[in-house]
């Protein structure tokens, strides 16, 4: 079932220069995705491609100068980017949860663990203690962490930076999400650590039919823990599809880079990295964004392409998807 429809996104943003004219940085042009219960969504893209914005303008986060200018964010079907801030919250709190990177930032260092957990269980239930109590030494081992009647009680300082990681997963599945958004949930682990980190949130989509997205710069990653895949470029989605059809056949020259078949892809630890600076927000190309740095770039370029479909489910933002034998190696 489908879970969360994004479409045609768009976030800037808006502010005034030394002259009091208004600037407006095209950070979101136009996303569209959808998320299905038992699925991992992977969003991946080099550093500024707009993922984390993606994240914060789904789930109403987003800070000034960023404001989203048009499209929808449906959620089961009800419009998130247009109800009142008191039903938001209720869905934040519950249906949708998110990890975020940088375990460190986000735990309360003066409080135990076990109270960071219980508290986020009571918040927004009627959980009595012992009820979210129980719960937080459930999520605790459902995420892998031993001992966790006895690391209820210690400090966010005495845990390992893969343990603390862990802590969070727990903490966003204390009221059992529909959706789990994980922003670069494992960016900064040792390798092995993020294996064991995304092997585990695999399994538990898997076993509680949640969906997920899990937000990367790093295509093994994608590669080996998510379903589907988006490939994101200066605030667009280039390309979505099955992770096995945008590895084996990609459609879109920047994916076709990112990807390039050889078989060091499928390594975790491979970043969305390639030549060439992004373009700048405030003042985008006419016609395709990808224009500058593409090496099949043509006149009819200067139009903007339209999504083209080039498989089942699977679509490509460029005039030339499917057709340029060099992409599909
Ligand atoms: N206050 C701001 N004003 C203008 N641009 C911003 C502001 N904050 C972030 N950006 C730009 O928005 C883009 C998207 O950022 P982000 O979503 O964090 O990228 P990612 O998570 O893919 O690395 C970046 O290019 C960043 O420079
Ligand atoms: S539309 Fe043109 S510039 Fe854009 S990706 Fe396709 S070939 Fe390259
Ligand atoms: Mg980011």
């Amino acid at each position: 079932m489908n879970l969360l429809q994004v479409r045609d996104l768009e976030t800037h943003f808006i502010s005034r220069d030394i002259d009091n004219r208004v600037r407006i940085a095209h950070a979101l042009n136009g996303i569209t995705f959808d998320v299905e219960e038992g699925e991992i969504l992977g969003i991946v893209g080099e550093t500024g491609a707009g993922k984390s914005l993606t994240a914060q303008s789904v789930v109403g986060l987003l800070r000034p100068p960023a404001r989203i200018v048009g499209g929808q964010v449906r959620f089961e079907g009800r419009d998130l980017l247009t109800m009142s801030e008191d039903d938001l919250n209720a869905i934040r709190g519950n249906d949708i949860a998110m990890v975020v990177q940088n375990p460190r930032t986000s735990l309360d260092p003066l409080s135990r663990i076990g109270d960071q957990l219980i508290r986020i269980r009571r918040a927004h239930s009627e959980s009595s203690e012992a009820e979210a109590r129980s719960r937080a030494v459930e999520m605790m081992t459902a995420v892998g962490i031993p001992d966790p009647e006895l690391r209820l009680s210690a400090w966010p300082h005495e845990l390992s930076g893969g343990m603390a990681q862990r802590v969070l997963i727990a903490m966003a599945l204390m009221n059992e999400p529909k959706l789990l958004i994980a922003d670069e949930p494992t960016t900064g682990l040792d390798v092995t650590v993020q294996a064991q980190i995304l092997e585990l949130l695999r399994d538990l989509v898997t076993r509680m039919n949640m969906g997920a997205i899990i937000i990367t710069h790093d295509l093994g990653v994608v590669a080996n823990f998510c379903d589907r895949m988006a490939v994101m470029f200066a605030g667009g989605i280039v390309e979505t599809g099955t992770v096995g059809d945008v590895f084996e056949n990609p459609a879109h020259p920047y994916t076709s880079n990112l990807v390039d078949a050889t078989p060091e892809r499928l390594k975790i630890g491979r970043k969305a990295v390639f030549g060439g600076a992004p373009p700048d927000l405030y003042n985008l190309p006419d016609g395709c964004h990808h224009r500058d740095r593409c090496r099949f770039a043509r006149e009819e370029c200067s139009t903007p392409p339209p999504l083209r479909e080039v498989g089942l489910k699977h679509v490509a933002r460029c005039h030339f998807a499917g057709e340029l034998p060099e992409t599909a190696q």
